[in-house]
């Protein structure tokens, strides 16, 4: 098959692709990271690229109704829907590059003892001799049980261990370290100072990384990375329908996120200058599709109601089974699943952030494109699953993108003007959650937008584009003659339905448990996104719920905190068992008040939902808290 040369620019990769190849999948083969929200349907328009040269496939309907007339004119097309017919030239505009994103590591510092569930120790032998020819392993373990009163036999040792174990032996001078789990040994190697374990919390969009000492329990390095999966689909509902499709994309799922694990894993060793063989064990925590996703198991009856896992309890299976590249005999432990949509990284914020031994009620949520909240109420523990959606990682968003370099985090309305801010301090190429949840916020209160998220026209910044309102951010002669950076009047209806799911569950466990919003004494707010939102922002569109600002708790990455406590503590895994078993599952849109909650709590403003029906507080208290 003729193959052609294309030029992506400008990120400068060149190389060879068949016509039966689609620019996004092009773009993918030579490691350009394209954004494909919809995994390359046609549908979510985020693939945009400008052919420069070559000749190509003609336009298709979805790109007649993605790409705006000026867009078409200057040859925009969408990299899923457009075929190379010769060599071609290629241009990507930076906001369809999933760049380099913030990621975000950190989270709660929790003490606590280490036990992990994996012990090395130190052991010496002597070396064979005429004299003494006993075999290498019975060598080993007799040295194991002289030195630490350890009793095992030889099948004891795994098999891939036993295979180089007598090199292993010859090699280390007969000096060893012996990592036991339980009655099992599952890693030999030279004599060591430490004993690494992996945790991993793999995200939707993010995977975040650490590397502790097991014995002390002391984190030595951690480092978060993209998911890679995004390339087939930014939600987790479309990345299940493509691995229902095809058991090869199922397994090409599978294969992304163990990569990128493994990468690093790599990478986190490489800053200690060990290798990631030298890790003994890995816990991962995750949503209930990562996690089925990692294992390569069933995902369709997630998809179908009654939405059911595979399998809901912890999981302790060896590594190599998934293709983890850690100490050959090594495990991977897998906390516990709630439900086919609250997963182990649900119990593992829960885990770290200690909810359930509070007193009080307390409201725990972690936002994402699921966000999954909790309400404790003297330790009685009911959680939902609420579908927010990808709007606050700006898909669907006419200038919505993730939080990379150029995106505007926070901004502010004054008079006629916008300050604003973007990470990195660099010039402004779109809007990124938290950003967007200000736009709302100030929109709000210089009532641009009604509290039914209505644009009203009479504000020097409001105009119309192809017959839709819009607020202009950042106009073009701002963005020195660049493309304005806008908030449509469909953006806001978007940006409703994600923030009304929020409150939606925040609102239907408030019920369930009888219980109002006044009574709420600790908001915890979860994950990435939720330690770069202003609350105040948040609780002014009614996100979140009208409470004094002390009561909220930004925590970082709590789900990370867990899974790091569940590596180097026994106790903490018996701890997420219980809180997985003791948590109360509602289906959020199985509730009798579910639409008539959800209708109110897509309005702006601060307001309580009381039996369905909102009560405002006045626009000044909102002022006041700004
Ligand atoms: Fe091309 Fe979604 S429109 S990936």
């Amino acid at each position: 098959m003729t193959e052609n040369h294309i030029d992506f620019e400008p990120v400068g990769r060149r190389g060879q692709c068949t016509a039966k190849q689609s620019l996004l999948e092009c773009a993918h083969q030579l490691g350009v990271e394209l954004v494909s929200l919809c995994g390359g349907k046609g549908t979510c328009g985020r693939c945009k690229v400008q052919v420069l040269s070559g000749k190509h496939t003609q336009l298709t309907s979805d790109e007649r109704e993605a790409l705006s007339p000026s867009e078409l004119e200057q040859g925009y097309r969408l990299a899923c829907q457009t075929y190379p017919l010769e060599d071609c030239k290629v241009h990507i505009p930076t906001e369809s590059l999933t760049a380099p994103q913030r990621t975000q590591v950190d989270g709660l510092e929790v003490n606590i003892r280490p036990d992990p569930a994996v012990i090395s120790y130190h052991v010496e032998m002597d070396s064979p001799s005429l004299e003494d020819h006993e075999a290498d392993a019975e060598r080993l373990l007799q040295a194991l049980h002289r030195e630490h009163h350890i009793n095992l036999n030889p099948s004891a040792i795994d098999m891939k261990l036993l295979q180089q174990l007598s090199p292993v032996l010859r090699h280390s001078k007969w000096q060893a370290q012996v990592s036991v789990k339980g009655n099992e040994v599952v890693a030999i190697g030279p004599r060591r100072e430490r004993s690494l374990g992996l945790a991993i919390d793999l995200g939707t969009t993010k995977i975040a990384g650490y590397l502790p000492d097991l014995s002390t329990g002391q984190v030595l390095a951690s480092k978060g990375a993209m998911n890679p999966q995004i390339a087939c689909g930014e939600d987790v509902i479309s990345r299940i329908a493509l691995a229902i499709g095809s058991i090869k994309e199922a397994g090409r799922l599978q294969k992304l996120a163990v990569t990128a694990v493994n990468q690093l894993a790599r990478e986190l060793c490489a800053e200690v200058g060990v290798k990631a063989q030298d890790i003994v064990e890995a816990v991962v925590v995750g949503n209930t599709a990562m996690h089925h996703l990692l294992l390569g198991l069933p995902v369709e009856q997630l998809a179908l109601s009654p939405y059911v896992p595979a399998v809901k309890g912890a999981l302790d299976i060896k590594a190599r089974d998934i293709g983890l590249k850690v100490a050959p005999g090594g495990y991977v432990h897998l906390l516990p699943n709630i439900a086919g949509f609250v997963g182990a990284d649900h119990v593992a914020m829960l885990l770290a952030t200690k909810i359930s031994q509070k007193k009080g009620v307390v409201l725990a949520l972690d936002i994402g494109t699921n966000t999954e909240v909790c309400l404790s109420c003297d330790s009685n523990m009911t959680s939902v699953s609420c579908a927010s959606g990808p709007a606050f990682e700006g898909a669907h968003i006419k200038h919505g993108m993730r939080a990379a370099d150029g995106a505007i985090e926070h901004m502010q309305i004054v008079g006629d003007r916008v300050n604003y801010q973007t990470i990195g301090g660099t010039p402004p190429v779109g809007i990124c959650g938290s950003g967007i949840i200000d736009v709302m916020a100030e929109l709000y209160l210089n009532r641009v937008l009604g509290d039914n998220g209505r644009m009203g026209a009479d504000h020097q910044r409001v105009r119309t584009r192809q017959g839709e309102l819009e607020f202009v951010l950042v106009s073009e002669e701002e963005n020195s003659g660049g493309v304005a950076i806008t908030i449509t009047q469909k953006d806001i209806r978007e940006l409703q339905l994600a923030k009304g799911a929020i409150r939606t569950g925040i609102q239907v466990l408030l019920d369930a448990n009888s219980r109002s919003e006044e009574e709420i004494k600790e908001v915890i707010i979860a994950g990435a996104f939720g330690s770069y939102i202003d609350v105040a922002s948040a609780v002014t569109i009614g996100m979140l719920p009208s409470l004094p600002l002390n009561r909220f708790k930004q925590v970082g990455n709590a789900a990370g905190t867990g899974a790091k406590m569940a590596l180097i503590s026994k106790d903490a895994r018996g701890e997420a068992q219980d809180i997985a078993e003791g948590v109360k599952y509602i289906e959020l849109a199985a509730t009798s008040q579910f639409a008539l909650t959800f209708a109110q709590a897509n309005y702006l403003g601060r307001y309580r939902i009381m039996r369905g029906k909102r009560e405002v507080i006045s626009i000044d208290g909102n002022q006041a808290i700004k």
